[in-house]
């Protein structure tokens, strides 16, 4: 959508935007898709590489299996496959996507950003493209962004992709973390509607980076660059605290949903859906019990897919709206936390 910045008399700058553009707009979900790689990593395959057991991921996680990108697969390529499985669904062309953005902390490159990238492998060079990292919040914090893109009039349609190669940055030697992640993409249509048919009911983000020691990837960027040192010491791979981050999690889960449903004047009664961050069962549980809210309502698909990061509750959403259960009208509540430290919820109307 064209936008021209012009000077006005007292030279001023003046932002107009074109008239067919002029709102209000409101920004519903037309399209959802997901990708996981073929490749399947059991619990019982780490039992050979350091002590551990199929029981005790289990009953600590909720985890039994997660999938691993090939080789030659980059976040890319999963975004791509994800980004092709929402078009299809939602029967557009992706010309008709006026901007694409991917949530990731494994980009292809440094840069060029991977939504340029996305966007050039589905055929849609010249739309906007950009990437955010935000680690695991990267799909919550996305969400109000294309929507506020969409109800300012900027974009007609957005494509969100949360995209993630988490076995590229996993030390394979620490199982205190290399039993949690998996690789997998998920992507999000969202696109303008009336007002009167608006679904973003709201959201509440925050970060910490004051201890930024609690879940890293320490080398490889402009502090540490990556040297022969730091390589095999495997500081360019994840270290994360998992207990404090745990208590943590479970206590942003439950303040921002709280936030956010009383600010549109809602309750958990009200929540249809709880789509949350698929970090470890227990959270999630944890944090449900506290909202009050059903476990039927609480969509968890942590033990087939473990913590795939941005990706988790993109690929939640186009699982549960590919099994019909979302009905016109339900409320989701979708709440994360991640990296940063940072977190969030989102509540949204589903609108078929
Ligand atoms: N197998 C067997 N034992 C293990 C394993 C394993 N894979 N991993 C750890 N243990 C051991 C520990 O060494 C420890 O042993 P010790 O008591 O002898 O020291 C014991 O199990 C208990 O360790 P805890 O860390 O207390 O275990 P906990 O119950 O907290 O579970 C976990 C660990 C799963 C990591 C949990 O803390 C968690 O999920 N934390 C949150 C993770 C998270 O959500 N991260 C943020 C998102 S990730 C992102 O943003 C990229």
């Amino acid at each position: 959508m064209a936008v021209r910045s012009s000077r006005s008399r007292t030279n001023t700058p003046v932002i107009t935007t074109r008239k067919a553009s002029a709102g209000p707009y409101g920004a519903r979900i037309s399209g959802v898709g997901h990708y996981v790689p073929d490749r399947v990593v059991r619990n019982e395959d780490f039992e050979k590489l350091f002590e551990t057991s199929d029981d005790w991921i289990v009953s600590r996680t909720g985890m039994r299996e997660r999938r691993y990108a090939a080789p030659t697969q980059a976040a890319s390529d999963l975004a791509t496959n994800a980004a092709r499985h929402a078009l299809e669904r939602a029967g557009l062309p992706a010309a008709e996507i006026d901007c694409y953005i991917v949530a990731t902390v494994t980009p292809d490159y440094q840069f060029p950003a991977t939504a340029c990238l996305v966007a050039a492998n589905l055929g849609a060079v010249g739309k906007a493209a950009f990437d955010i990292e935000i680690a695991c919040s990267g799909f919550i914090y996305a969400l109000p962004m294309a929507a506020s893109f969409i109800r300012s009039g900027i974009f007609r349609r957005v494509m969100i992709i949360g995209s993630e190669k988490l076995s590229g940055i996993t030390n394979m030697t620490d199982r205190n973390t290399a039993i949690l992640f998996g690789d997998g993409a998920g992507a999000t249509i969202v696109e303008r509607t009336d007002i009167e048919g608006d679904c973003f009911l709201g959201c509440e983000l925050g970060a910490d980076g004051t201890n930024p020691d609690l879940l890293r990837v320490e080398a490889g960027g402009s502090r540490f660059p990556l040297t022969v040192e730091s390589m095999t010491e495997n500081r360019h791979k994840m270290y994360m605290s998992g207990r404090e981050i745990f208590k943590y999690a479970v206590n942003k889960m439950v303040e921002t949903s709280r936030t956010v449903l009383a600010r549109a004047n809602l309750t958990t009664d009200d929540v249809s859906w709880v789509i949350p961050h698929q970090a470890n069962r227990r959270i999630i549980e944890a944090a449900a019990k506290r909202l009050e809210v059903a476990r039927t309502k609480v969509v968890i698909n942590i033990e087939r897919y473990g913590n795939t990061s941005s990706a988790t509750i993109p690929i939640a959403l186009s699982e549960t709206i590919g099994s019909n259960a979302m009905k016109d009208g339900d409320l989701i509540l979708f709440t994360g936390f991640g990296g940063g430290l940072s977190w969030g919820s989102v509540a949204w109307r589903w609108s078929a």
